[in-house]
């Protein structure tokens, strides 16, 4: 089933230069593509609805703090099964809870510094899309 989730490369992987390597991952993923792509720092608006369902939680301000502290890289990504697959190719979200060959698991140590987010469902994708790519159809 053709899908379409939302991706964050977060700004631990754009200042750790693995925007190339994670986007690699992802359009190696047969039928997976990239349907729209844009860099740039996330202001802490778009930030607070996002993350809306974890305020008041001991992460929720220094994961906005981290959140804006430089360019986040947001895309769209379409193919079978993206949502369940953009996960898993996530890994858990303690990296260190992460398989290895999963993004978490070869790249990351600190829970804040996952390197990714993907929408955990259909509708948080619709939802996120909707947020982050306003124009798009
Ligand atoms: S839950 O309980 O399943 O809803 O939580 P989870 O999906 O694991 O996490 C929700 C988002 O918060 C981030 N997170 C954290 N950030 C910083 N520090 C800590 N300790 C922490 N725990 C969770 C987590 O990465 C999720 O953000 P995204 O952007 O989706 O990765």
């Amino acid at each position: 089933m053709s899908q379409r989730t939302l991706v964050l490369l977060k700004p631990d992987a754009v200042r750790r230069g693995l925007v190339g390597e994670i986007l690699g991952r992802i359009e190696r993923k047969a039928g997976w593509t990239i349907g729209a792509l844009e860099m740039r720092t996330l202001e802490r608006g778009i930030l607070e609805q996002h993350y809306a369902e974890h305020v008041g939680r001991p992460f929720y301000e220094p994961l906005v703090e981290f959140m804006e502290s430089g360019p986040s890289v947001a895309l769209v990504v379409e193919g079978e099964r993206v949502v369940e697959g953009l996960r898993a190719l996530a890994g858990p979200t303690d990296p260190i809870a992460a398989a290895p060959g999963s993004i978490r698991g070869d790249f990351g140590t600190i829970v804040r510094e996952n390197l990714v987010h993907a929408s955990d469902s259909q509708e948080s994708a619709d939802r996120e899309i909707k947020l982050f790519f306003p124009g798009l159809a």
